[in-house]
C-alpha cells in the first residue's frame, strides 16, 4: 500500500512488543510495515522473530564497543561529526556534576555505537523508529540525526510504568515494590532525558493483594501489546501533534512543557 509508513525497530531482548507491532502491520491494524530490526545485544531473542518474518536485522554490539574504547581510547574511533562540547551541553542523561571524564567516556562510547546504528539505518529508509524494549539510552548525537524536522519527533518508546513515575530499567519492579495500587505502561516520544519525552498514550491496570511481580509484569505486557500498536497507528494516521504548552502556576511561576495532542482528523 502506498500510504503505509515504514517502521524501524530497536530491541534488546525477547521482542514481544516487536511481535505485536509486526502482527498489527500484518493484520492491517497499523498502516505500516517493518523495514528493519536492530539490536545492541547479539543474543537478543527478538532477532529470531525478525528472521521468521524476513525482516532485515542488524546488531551493533554496544558491550563490545564500550569495552574496546575503554581498553584503547583511540580518538580515531569517534565519528568525525562528533563534537563533545556541543553534545555535553545538550545531554541530560548524566548529571552535569559527575566527573567530566566519566561524562566524556559515556558520550564518546555511545556516539561510536550510535554512529554505527545510524549507518545501518541509513540503508533502510524509515518514517518512524520504535524502541521496543531497547535498553540503551540514546544521546543527542543520535536523536538529532533522526529527528531532523523541528516539531516532528519520530522516535517512540514504550516504558513499563505510568511515567513520570518510575523511569529507568525496571518499571514494573519499581511499581510493585513501591506498593502501588495501580500499574501501567506509557508510550512517548523520546527527548534528551531518561523516559521523559512527551506522552502519547498510557494504559493502567489494578494491582491486587494477591499479585506478584510476575503477575504484574504479565498484566502490564498484555496492555503494552495493545497500546503500542494503537499509538503507532495514530502516528501513521498523522494524528499526533506536539505542542508547547505554557501553564501559569498559582504562585505565578510559569511552567512549560511539550505535550502530544491526539487530533481527530488526519493532519494535512
Ligand atoms: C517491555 O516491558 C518494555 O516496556 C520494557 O522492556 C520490556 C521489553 O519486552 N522497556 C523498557 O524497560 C525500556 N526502558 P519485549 O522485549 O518482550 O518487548
Amino acid at each position: 500500500m502506498a500510504n503505509q509508513i515504514r517502521i524501524g525497530a530497536l530491541i534488546s531482548g525477547g521482542g514481544t512488543n516487536l511481535q505485536a507491532i509486526i502482527d498489527s502491520c500484518e493484520s492491517g491494524a497499523i498502516d505500516g510495515r517493518m523495514v528493519f530490526v536492530g539490536t545492541d545485544n547479539p543474543r537478543a531473542k527478538g532477532l529470531a522473530r525478525a528472521e521468521a518474518c524476513q525482516i532485515p536485522s542488524f546488531i551493533v554490539d554496544y558491550g563490545a564497543i564500550i569495552r574496546q574504547f575503554r581498553d584503547d581510547p583511540d580518538p580515531r574511533a569517534l565519528p568525525r561529526d562528533f563534537d563533545i562540547e556541543e553534545i555535553s551541553t545538550r545531554q541530560t542523561l548524566v548529571s552535569k556534576d559527575a566527573d567530566q571524564e566519566k561524562i566524556n567516556r559515556f558520550l564518546q562510547t555511545r556516539a561510536i555505537a550510535e554512529a554505527a546504528l545510524i549507518r545501518e539505518m541509513e540503508r533502510r529508509p524509515f518514517d518512524l523508529l520504535v524502541l521496543a524494549g531497547f535498553m540503551r539510552n540514546l544521546t543527542p548525537y543520535f536523536i538529532d540525526r533522526v529527528n531532523t524536522t523541528p516539531g516532528s519527533p519520530r522516535i517512540m518508546n514504550i516504558h513499563p510504568a505510568l511515567l513520570p513515575a518510575f523511569p529507568g530499567v525496571d518499571g514494573y519492579g519499581d511499581t510493585f515494590r513501591y506498593g502501588c495500587k495501580v500499574g501501567g505502561c506509557t508510550v512517548h516520544f523520546i527527548d534528551y532525558g531518561e523516559d521523559s519525552g512527551p506522552i502519547i498514550g498510557q494504559a493502567a491496570f489494578d494491582i491486587l493483594e494477591d499479585d506478584t511481580l510476575d503477575s504484574v509484569k504479565k498484566k502490564g505486557l498484555a496492555l503494552e501489546w495493545k497500546l503500542y500498536p494503537e499509538c503507532i497507528q495514530k502516528f501513521a494516521e498523522n494524528r499526533l501533534k506536539t505542542v508547547k504548552m505554557t501553564y501559569t502556576l498559582d504562585n505565578g511561576r510559569i511552567y512549560e512543557r511539550t505535550v502530544v495532542k491526539v487530533v481527530e482528523n488526519r493532519l494535512l
